[in-house]
């Protein structure tokens, strides 16, 4: 089969298009026929082993998992003896940073527990958009932000992969959106269900005085100092870029009557299927940037790594 390998961290320059052996699935395990898959910040990072902290997870010194792409939709093409709920020819989507990523092949492997009966009426393209991104959105909204009808919601870095879902899974729960992103995206904010934008090279949103029930962080270049005063009392400040600030000043500010936490997001398979239901009552609808083929994911991770993205890019295999 086809896959994208990375050997060595480095730039995207060092990957390459090898063909290799498909792999076998164990007792537990899934093969999945790939069919698309999409990038993820996560890729740029494990890629480039940095930032260092990465490495504790993706190798020291060469990087554990050596083909990348975490969001797949594909085929169920075999199943482990041990397998229960799904079946060859199921079509299928899931995110494989819980089970050593590997989506940027033909083939790759995984356990149930990572995976979902794709949306019906979305493309293969559509589906692989959604995994990692859609389930970050969900988790810090929901499980770490406590996300209610009627709350102040606001977004920080609403135009990008995380950002889009997290307006729209917003307007699910209720609540009311202000999505801080440059002038260039607002009107894709606003179609994605903001009530409000911010630019952010107009207007600091942490000097604008309005307080909020709940900010998702998807950007961290805020110290927590200055979220303090526009966070409501019983209010929730959820990072999702990991900020020492949330473990350091987050008893300080309980004390005040605010919740500050850091998110990792962690793929699960009820998640997936909230994610699932949702597309299909046409309550999420992802944006796609752009289109890129195997041979292509250098490409795709170039344009990832150079930042200022309004949607996914994807990958169709
Ligand atoms: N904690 C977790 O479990 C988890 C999971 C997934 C992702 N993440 C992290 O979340 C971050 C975002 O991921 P992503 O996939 O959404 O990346 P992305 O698609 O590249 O989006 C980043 C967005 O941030 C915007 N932005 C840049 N500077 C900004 C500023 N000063 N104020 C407001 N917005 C700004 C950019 O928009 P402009 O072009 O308008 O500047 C861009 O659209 C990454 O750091 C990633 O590692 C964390």
């Amino acid at each position: 089969m086809k896959a994208i390998v990375n050997k060595k961290y480095g730039s995207p320059d060092i990957l390459e298009l090898r063909e290799i052996a498909r792999p076998e699935p164990k007792p537990n395990e899934i093969l999945v026929r790939v069919l698309a898959a999409s990038v993820n910040k996560a890729d740029w990072h494990i890629l480039n082993g940095k930032p260092f902290p990465v490495r504790v997870m993706s190798g020291l010194m060469k990087p554990k998992y050596q083909i990348l792409g975490a969001d797949i939709a594909g085929v169920v093409e075999r199943i482990g003896a041990k397998v229960t709920q799904f079946r060859p020819g199921d079509e299928v989507y899931g995110d494989l940073s819980g089970s050593g990523f590997g989506g940027f092949a033909e083939y790759t492997i995984t356990s149930e527990k990572f995976l979902s009966k794709k949306p019906s009426g979305f493309t293969y393209e559509q589906t692989a958009a959604l995994p990692m991104a859609a389930v970050t959105a969900l988790q810090g909204l929901r499980d770490k932000g406590r996300i209610s009808p009627g709350d102040e919601v606001l977004i920080n870095g609403a135009s990008g992969g995380v950002g889009g879902f997290a307006i729209q899974i917003a307007k699910v729960f209720g609540a009311n959106v202000t999505a801080v992103c440059s002038s260039q995206k607002a009107t894709l904010a606003f179609e994605q269900g903001a009530d409000s934008v911010i630019d952010y090279n107009k207007k600091d949103f942490t000097r604008e005085g309005k307080p909020y029930d709940l900010i998702l962080d998807i950007v961290g270049n805020h110290p927590i100092r200055s979220i303090d005063p526009v966070l409501k009392k019983g209010g929730s400040y959820v990072s999702c870029t990991f900020s020492p600030g949330a473990i350091f000043l987050g008893p300080w500010m309980s004390a005040r009557g605010k919740i500050v936490t850091n998110l990792l997001a962690s793929a699960n398979q009820a998640d997936l299927q909230f994610i699932s239901k949702l597309a299909e009552e046409g309550k999420l609808d992802p944006v796609i940037q752009g289109t890129f083929t195997l041979d292509d994911v250098p490409d795709a991770l170039k344009m990832m790594g150079g930042g200022s993205l309004f949607g996914k890019l994807v990958i169709s295999v």
